[in-house]
């Protein structure tokens, strides 16, 4: 009887020692996985930002006069962003109370774009990519047209709805 005891203890110990090393492993393996599952949906969860900011003077923009650059602060920066917080658009002023912008980041990779007047074209310097003046593609491997921000004029200043920067997720090479 005795030796019968000794022979089942073994297997019994056995079997519970690899369901709690199981077990372990994968709280382990879930412990581990809750960073990157949280790397990846990070971008689907966090809130978009949309915010108004004030980009100048109705009168300091000419009336068909082409796009002028401006500067502003972006719209969600990250506490430690330092300059890269900084953004800028394309902005023109279509009559006295219409305005159309564009975000300078080319929709291939987010390269700042170069408004050129003698072409009426949005220039990309990094691959090549070129937009027309209403911000469609007109060759290169941008995947989309520019992005529009929406603009709006109060108490005289030009306010342009902002957004984080417009980043293109799935490229074409
Ligand atoms: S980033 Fe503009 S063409 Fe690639």
């Amino acid at each position: 009887m005795s030796e019968l005891k000794s022979q089942v203890r073994p297997e019994k110990r056995r079997a519970f020692l690899t369901k709690l090393s199981l077990g372990l492993g994968g709280l382990a393996a879930a412990a581990a996985s809750v960073p990157v599952i949280a790397a990846l949906l990070n971008p689907w969860l966090r809130e978009k930002k949309r915010v108004w900011r004030s980009v100048g003077r109705v009168d300091e923009f000419e009336r068909e006069g082409g796009f002028k650059l401006v500067k502003y602060k972006d719209a969600a920066p990250d506490p430690w962003a330092g300059s890269t917080g900084n953004s800028a658009a394309w902005l023109r002023r279509d009559s006295d109370t219409e305005f159309t912008a564009f975000s300078i980041n080319c929709t291939h990779l987010g390269c700042p774009v170069r408004w050129v007047p003698s072409s009426e074209l949005f220039m990309c310097p990094c691959h090549g990519g070129v937009f027309y003046k209403d911000g469609s593609v007109a060759t290169g491997p941008p995947p989309k047209s520019m992005v529009k921000y929406p603009v709006r004029v109060r108490n005289g200043q030009v306010e342009i709805e902002t957004t984080a920067i417009p980043v293109t997720t799935s490229v074409r090479v």
